[in-house]
């Protein structure tokens, strides 16, 4: 049986100063590093947005793209709304939706998006549902569309390694108590894209290796040419 989740509601007026008192301004450029690369998309999918400063920047950047964001917060949903209507253009805030949803329980229509982003949300989630929702989602990505993805994660050795496994035991401990989340530690998450045919275009490391952002590209339909 799927373990309830319970939400991030509580956290939404806390969040962002949690983050900023465990690491600075490090989440944020996380968060915006490959932001120019998808200046070009119409439709974007993002999962698990939270309180909407990721979205604020994406729609300053694409006022006239159709943005979905699915979170199972409804306060976390309600602040990003805020947010939007007090920064955002009012002129193209018609171009976007916002869904409460458990992303574990809905299908979306294949081909349709030009990216989707998960920025530190699949690391909510065990191997089994990683892989369960990366493979029901990358369908939905057009060919030649952007996965842009960031999150915590574990280097494999040295201090680097051994200081990330302090920092991840911590912060599983804290969300696994606030909001129940059903991981227990980091997946492989990149090898997951990989194994759905998204291809590794860039990315970088900070937080000496604890804080990756990636940018993938879903394998592009090659053209049969006529003999
Ligand atoms: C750690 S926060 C990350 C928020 C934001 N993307 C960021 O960069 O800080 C995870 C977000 O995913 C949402 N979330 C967690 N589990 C979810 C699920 N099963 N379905 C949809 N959203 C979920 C939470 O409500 C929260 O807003």
């Amino acid at each position: 049986m799927t373990r309830p989740l319970k939400t991030f509601g509580r956290l939404t007026r806390l969040y962002q100063l949690l983050e900023v008192l465990a690491f600075g301004n490090s989440l944020a450029k996380a968060r915006f590093a490959f932001l120019p690369d998808l200046s070009h998309c119409r439709k974007i999918l993002i999962l698990g947005e939270g309180d909407g400063r990721f979205l604020l920047q994406l729609h300053k950047q694409n006022p006239t793209a159709t943005i979905e964001c699915i979170d199972l917060s409804a306060k976390m949903l309600a602040k990003a709304k805020e947010r939007l209507h007090t920064h955002g253009n009012p002129e193209t805030l018609a171009n976007l939706h916002f869904r409460q949803a458990d992303i574990r329980d809905i299908i979306l229509p294949e081909n349709t998006y030009d990216a989707i982003i998960t920025l530190f949300f699949l690391d909510c989630f065990n191997q089994d549902s990683s892989e369960k929702i990366i493979s029901k989602m990358a369908p939905s990505l057009q060919s030649g569309g952007h996965w842009y993805w960031a999150d915590f994660r574990q280097p494999a050795k040295g201090w680097r390694a051994f200081r990330a496994r302090i920092w991840l035991a911590m912060l599983y401990q804290f969300f696994r108590w606030q909001t129940n989340i059903e991981a227990t530690h980091i997946v492989p998450t990149e090898s997951i894209l990989k194994q759905n045919k998204l291809i590794l275009l860039k990315s970088i490391n900070r937080q000496a290796g604890l804080i990756r952002t990636t940018l993938f590209q879903k394998e592009s339909k090659k053209l049969s040419r006529p003999d």
